[in-house]
């Protein structure tokens, strides 16, 4: 961790700058960024689910130097092409308004990474983060994958990461998007999911109904309209829940979780205590982690 700090960051060149979207008609504009890392420090010493630090270049309105900006590396540990010299991440343009006179507010970090062009250079730090990782041995272990957003990007490095590594654990992941235009790398999850018999990909669509006809769903409620499939993955102590997205999905999810497994098993995830223990829809996010806390095979990463 912490190779490159913020006072000596190393430079990266921009090889990639695609979107995550298949369509123009996505809701926002979400990016797939390269950067090549190649003879840096930062060349093969990162790993999949940790972040990469991004400092943009200018100058704040105060005139003091742009802060480090965290960014969830989207490859698998050996980089895009397995070298380990380049490094992905999943970019959201920020456009917003400003919160007192409504005027037009625009990231300053996701929007100059976005901006990028193949040959631009970027100052980077890291890479950062010792929890949110993959399991020292993947294969004993079955795999339940929760994104909403951005928060893919995690999901997208360790799915290609298993996969290619030739894992035969279960592995399901349900990504979360207001319709089905904001879908990142629905493509190619659903060609992988089409080549390995262990990997199941769910979407859940919040504000339309999905492919099927059925109604808008939350992330989380992938547990219960495929309560059976998640319990095969999550029934065994093999099973691992990772969660990454929205700060709202985190009691989303524990609370489906209790009315989706048994007790036994959901006390592998998250020990509740006893006074709010049979009352997951009292929950709320203020529980996390004193009443609830995740166990060590529950891994958040929200914001
Ligand atoms: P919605 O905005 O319809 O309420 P994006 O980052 O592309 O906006 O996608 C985030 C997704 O996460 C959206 O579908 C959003 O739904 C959904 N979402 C918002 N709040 C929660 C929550 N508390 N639990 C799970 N998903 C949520």
């Amino acid at each position: 961790m912490h190779i490159h700090r913020p006072n000596d960051p190393t430079v990266g060149t921009v090889v990639e700058n695609r979107s995550c979207t298949a369509g123009r008609k996505a809701a926002s504009f979400v990016h797939h960024l390269v950067i090549d890392v190649s003879n840096t420090n930062l060349a093969g010493r990162f790993r999949v689910g940790q972040a990469f630090g991004v400092i943009p270049p200018g100058t704040t309105e105060h005139g003091k130097p742009h802060k480090v900006r965290l960014y969830s590396i989207a490859c698998p540990t050996g980089g895009e092409d397995g070298t380990g010299n380049l490094l992905a991440t999943t970019v959201k343009r920020t456009i917003d308004e400003h919160t007192e006179d409504g005027r037009l507010f625009l990231g300053v970090a996701s929007n100059y990474l976005c901006d990028l062009k193949p040959g631009d250079k970027v100052h980077l730090t890291g890479p950062a983060g010792k929890r949110f990782l993959l399991p020292a041995a993947p294969e004993e272990h079955d795999y339940a994958f929760f994104a909403t957003g951005t928060g893919i990007a995690p999901f997208r490095g360790m799915v290609l990461e298993l996969l290619a590594a030739g894992v035969k654990s279960s592995i399901v992941l349900a990504m979360g998007s207001p319709y089905a235009t904001d879908l990142l790398y629905d493509e190619e999850f659903t060609r992988l999911a089409a080549e390995h018999d262990n990997f199941t990909y769910l979407t859940a669509l919040s504000r339309q109904p999905q492919a099927d006809n059925t109604p808008a769903v939350y992330v989380q409620g992938r547990l219960e309209t495929h309560r059976d499939l998640f319990r095969s993955v999550l029934e065994s102590p093999r099973g691992l829940v990772y969660c990454c997205g929205l700060a709202g999905m985190e009691v989303g999810v524990i609370q489906q979780l209790a009315k989706a497994l048994s007790p036994e098993a959901f006390g592998r995830f998250v020990k509740a205590a006893p006074e709010i223990a049979a009352e997951p829809e009292a929950w709320t996010r203020r529980m996390i982690p004193r009443a609830l806390s995740p166990t060590r095979r529950m891994f958040l990463e929200v914001y």
